[in-house]
């Protein structure tokens, strides 16, 4: 589990909070705190030494030796989607649809779209939010289950309890998120949390 402590980041988290803060500027907010973050969520990808020739002479350069693949759950995972994109413009995308029953607190499947083999890549699983773990544990679950191998998930507040849930189904999948929060109120939402990040992010809020 990485929290990325950066001054930057936690001033873009702070304003996002912030029950004022309208869509647009949520997505915009969101967006740039998903750029910030790529660094550190790649930080410890594999590359592989490569020939290289300067104006000046023959050197050494290096070369990812995998592919990406950005996974967004859907909806509010489309929201983290672009800020990776900007960074990482040559990545596939596989688009995971689930939705969280309200009652059960259990993750839903409507829809799956993901490259034909998946062996070759490094999966980065996107969603604002991971409180219970449900949802991340079966988007990694269905990649996995299609083929997917090497996973790592980027999220912007962690619960204590969804992080927990989720090391244990994904003990090799790395966490990074830009806040660690408090815990899960009786709803299943972290607090302080930012509240429903879908609705926030659409403007869908009841
Ligand atoms: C939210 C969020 C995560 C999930 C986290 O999505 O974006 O996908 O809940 O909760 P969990 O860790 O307890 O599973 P939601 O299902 O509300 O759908 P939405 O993005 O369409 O609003
Ligand atoms: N989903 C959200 O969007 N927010 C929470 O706090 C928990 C789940």
């Amino acid at each position: 589990m990485h929290v990325l402590n950066h001054p930057l980041i936690d001033d873009e988290m702070t304003r996002l909070r912030d029950p004022d803060c309208p869509p647009p500027e949520f997505r915009r907010r969101v967006r740039r705190i998903a750029s910030l973050m790529v660094p550190a969520v790649t930080a410890d990808v594999p590359v592989a030494p490569v020939p290289c020739v300067t104006p000046l002479e023959e050197a050494t350069g290096s070369r990812l030796e995998r592919e990406f693949l950005l996974a967004p759950v859907l909806r509010a995972g489309l929201g983290f989607l672009d800020g990776f994109l900007d960074l990482i413009p040559q990545a596939s995308v596989a688009h995971i649809g689930l939705a969280r029953n309200e009652e059960t607190l259990l993750p839903e499947p409507y829809y799956l779209k993901h490259p034909p083999v998946l062996e070759n890549f490094t999966i980065i699983l996107l969603d604002p939010m991971l409180a219970t773990g449900g949802s991340a544990i079966e988007a990694v679950a269905r990649l996995r289950k299609a083929g997917g191998r090497f996973f790592r998930f980027a999220c912007l507040v962690a619960a204590p309890e969804g992080v927990a849930a989720f090391e244990t189904a994904c003990p090799d999948v790395p966490v990074f998120a830009a806040a660690l929060d408090r815990c899960l109120n009786d709803r299943g939402y972290i607090l302080p949390g930012l509240g429903d990040a879908g609705d926030r992010l659409f403007g869908t809020s009841p």
